[in-house]
């Protein structure tokens, strides 16, 4: 059997769950792509730290010596961050390497000059991880539902956010304490900024955006909120009349292109995102003739990220030169949206808005901007986009 040389760029929780995953499923893959899999050499950061590995393993801080190496097939990358991995991959590619990578803010980032380089040398470059993990949203939209028209894909992309949000719900504890459970859990870095502030979503719906659409919207023109300004009381106000706040991530298409809002939104028990809970991720895609279509599993994790870095390998495996697939998105209307608006009573006091029957929550219908422009002048009412609740609430609001 002939054999297939592999490196990993990276052994933090990803990296490792690559490589133990390939030892745990050796037999099934080399029985898959009928060859003998060698992780040849690992690249690292801090030369200090023991590393499990087996002995015919090179770990090396040196990116030449894994570069390098007499033969290279595929390249496992899942380090943080743009730079050092865009040159790593971009050298790795021009020596004709495949890559699998996990790296969402190098792909939100520099994703269309990676694939250029790829198409140019003829090699594989495979990111399914990048995007919820294990859930196969990439290898979906690229094989699933290619003769479809596209309107909206949304997502709860982020699972330390929900896991937080769920606890706010749940416990109806303070957004801090929930902060300290989810860090306690190992759901959230010391450094939570990516998650809570919306950005690892961000780069995730910046994926999709060029998958789909092939272009992205300007980066300043992307609604991007955390969750840090949900609190127990807005999560009470929603609950109380049937509604959960769960932070996602929206593409659709505007005239102008596509259009991207990240940010927590108020969800109705009709929607498929409303029981998702934890750390779970979920992905919905609306199309015109599957219709719409549910994606729901772990967003995270070293072996729910592990799976999808192995079958992007299977993947390459059946072709190692596929184009990424950009279907084109139904032109969506610019049309009302219904919104549930937060605020006590004297916040809200000269905008007319359909009550609810809690006080302080009120609904409202209309077009997006109209809403904000009118909100502008009432910093201290929060507005949540609704989802699933797909009719107009009626009577439409008058804003005065
Ligand atoms: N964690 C997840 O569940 C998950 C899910 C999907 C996607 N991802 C993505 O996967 C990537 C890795 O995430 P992770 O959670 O595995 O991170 P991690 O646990 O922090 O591990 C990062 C690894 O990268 C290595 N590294 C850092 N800078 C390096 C450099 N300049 N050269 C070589 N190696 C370097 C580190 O080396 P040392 O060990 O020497 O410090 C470490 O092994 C990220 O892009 C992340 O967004 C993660």
């Amino acid at each position: 059997m002939d054999t297939l040389h592999v490196a990993l760029i990276g052994f933090g929780t990803v990296g490792k769950g690559i490589y133990q995953c390939i030892e745990k499923q050796r037999e099934q893959l080399e029985s898959l792509l009928q060859k003998k899999i060698s992780i040849d050499a690992i690249l690292i950061k801090n030369a200090e730290l023991q590393r499990e590995v087996d002995e015919g393993t090179v770990v090396t801080t040196e990116f030449d010596e894994l570069l390098n190496l007499p033969q290279l097939d595929v390249v496992f990358e899942a380090i943080n961050g743009v730079e050092p991995a865009e040159t790593y991959l971009s050298r790795l590619i021009e020596k004709g390497c495949h890559i699998v990578t996990a790296n969402k803010e190098l792909l939100a980032t520099s994703g269309s000059r990676i694939r250029e380089l790829a198409a140019t040398h003829k090699v594989g470059l495979r990111y399914e991880a990048s995007v919820a993990a294990s859930i196969p949203i990439l290898s979906t939209l690229r094989e699933g539902v290619r003769s479809n028209q596209l309107s909206e894909i949304s997502g709860i992309l982020n699972g330390t956010s929900n896991f937080i949000l769920n606890e706010l719900q749940e416990k109806g504890i303070t957004f801090e304490e929930a902060l300290r459970v989810a860090q306690d859990k190992g759901y959230a870095e010391a450094d939570p900024k990516n998650d809570i502030d919306g950005w690892d979503a961000f780069y995730k719906i910046l994926i999709l955006s060029d998958i789909v659409y092939g272009q992205q919207p300007k980066w300043e023109n992307v609604v991007r909120k955390g969750i840090s300004d949900v609190t127990s009381f807005d999560i009470k106000k929603a609950e109380a009349i049937g509604l959960r706040i769960k932070h996602t991530a929206n593409l659709s298409l505007s005239a102008e292109g596509p259009v991207i809002s990240v940010e927590p939104v108020a969800i109705s028990n009709t929607h498929p995102f409303f029981n998702v809970t934890g750390v779970n991720n979920a992905v919905c895609v609306s199309s015109n003739l599957a219709g719409d279509i549910t994606l729901q599993g772990p967003g995270a994790g070293a072996e729910p990220t592990a799976s999808a870095m192995i079958e992007d390998l299977l993947s390459l495996h059946r072709n190692s030169t596929d184009a990424v697939y950009y279907s084109s998105l139904e032109k969506a209307e610019d049309g009302d949206q219904n919104f549930l608006l937060i605020g006590d009573d004297a916040a809200l006091s000269n905008l007319t808005f359909l009550p609810s029957s809690e006080e302080g929550a009120y609904y409202a219908t209309g077009n997006r901007r109209d809403i904000e422009a009118a909100l502008q002048t009432h910093p201290h009412v929060k507005v949540y986009p609704m989802y699933g609740t797909e009719n107009r609430l009626t009577p439409q609001i008058e804003l005065i």
